[in-house]
């Protein structure tokens, strides 16, 4: 179903619910929609990104529905397939269709869709495109979040089409944002997931989009924001180098002792007053801990030790901070062992990409014992003068 955004704008895009996980990673715990938009000028008429390849059936009858036999222009801001993937159907029913561009995603249309090239005009940053009465302006917002992604603003209407960039996986029932809290949460899980790695260059793109006069946000996933100084605030927040007075714990346990010392540190930090979160990695909704990620000071993995090495838990999650860059400050490790193993070392080694202080690790051999609640009493000591030297206490 259609539905207007504002006069001769019309989101045509569609709502996935059925969808679990997105790129074989991200659960999808509210679904994920697909947005298109279609905008009417008083000469020609544009198609702002399309829909995933199986959801093409609901793209093709929103236009039918709103009797559209003509597309000038399908503008392509990324070439992803969430929303390049049904160009190529637009272009066999719409012949006189071309596709809008910038050189990178050319590229990657031609290698992924092989759209062909006599069918694409390219943009340059800055450029605009005439509809007659409504113009879109496009500007590069490279890695938001691969390098090719752009989004474009409509200067009558004052809308910025922003693609992946402040969307959220929200499949819901109304056009507009109706729950603030919702949006946010599920747009901070596919920043979590996508984005963060690249905070500095997405914080140069948030720049850009300050400098608009904006009524509407329109991402191609989730609602659209007729408020958009929520999501550009919470960017604002994530993409800074403020970290918060929280300490993530992903951990995994196989008879217990490491569920033991990841429940009295857990306490420790508590009682410090420091806010903790831990994940047993074995029921763990990754995007939970990812959005966990964005925002705390220090990472604490807790693991014990599988022949000579870290758990493959313990190592996938490691493998996956490693891989999402936080900005978190410091990381420590809470790993028990049978006999012998290099599982502090290897798990430093997996996260060494991070810009972290590395904090004394507590290695518990079986059961733990005093000394050893001791040695988390220690850590969480340090984790509050850590937090206390940078402020966030
Ligand atoms: Fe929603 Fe990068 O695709």
């Amino acid at each position: 179903m259609s539905r207007e955004l504002k006069n001769g704008i019309f989101f045509v895009g569609a709502l996935d619910r059925e969808r679990t996980l997105f790129d074989g990673l991200i659960p999808l715990p509210d679904g994920t929609s697909y947005n298109s938009y279609l905008v009417r000028g008083s000469e020609k008429i544009a198609l702002v990104d399309t829909v995933e390849p199986d959801k093409t059936a609901v793209l093709l009858g929103n236009l039918e529905e709103l009797g559209v036999d003509k597309i000038d222009y399908v503008i392509s801001h990324h070439a992803e397939q969430d929303h390049s993937g049904a160009i190529p159907e637009i272009l066999a029913r719409y012949p006189q269709a071309q596709v809008v561009t910038n050189p990178k995603c050319q590229k990657l249309l031609m290698s992924l869709l092989e759209i062909d090239e006599d069918r694409i005009v390219t943009v340059a940053d800055g450029d605009t495109l005439s509809l007659g009465d409504k113009t879109f302006r496009f500007f590069y917002t490279p890695w938001v979040h691969w390098p090719e992604t752009m989004c474009s603003y409509l200067e009558e209407d004052k809308i910025a089409f922003t693609c992946d960039f402040f969307g959220s996986h929200l499949a819901g029932d109304t056009l507009f944002v109706s729950n603030e809290q919702q949006v946010q949460n599920d747009a901070k899980r596919y920043f979590a997931q996508i984005m963060m790695p690249f905070r500095m260059q997405i914080r140069k793109n948030l720049e850009k989009i300050k400098a608009l006069e904006i009524d509407l946000i329109a991402p191609s996933h989730g609602p659209v924001y007729d408020k958009p100084q929520m999501i550009i605030d919470a960017y604002s927040d994530w993409v800074s180098d403020t970290v918060k007075n929280q300490v993530v714990v992903p951990y995994v346990s196989m008879h217990g002792s490491t569920q033991k010392l990841v429940d009295y540190f857990s306490q420790a930090l508590a009682q410090r007053s420091v806010a903790v979160q831990a994940f047993n990695l074995v029921e763990a909704d990754i995007g939970e801990l990812a959005i966990a990620l964005v925002d705390a000071a220090t990472v604490v993995i807790g693991s014990p030790t599988v022949l000579t090495g870290p758990h493959p838990a313990a190592a996938q999650a490691a493998f996956l901070i490693n891989l999402l860059r936080p900005k978190t400050k410091f990381l420590s490790i809470i790993c028990s062992y049978g006999w012998a193993g290099k599982t502090v070392e290897q798990l430093k080694e997996m996260t060494a990409r991070l810009q972290v202080e590395f904090l004394e690790p507590v290695l518990v051999l079986g059961r733990p014992k005093r000394q050893d609640l001791q040695a988390l009493d220690r850590l969480a000591d340090a984790i509050v003068q850590k937090h206390q030297n940078i402020g966030i206490i």
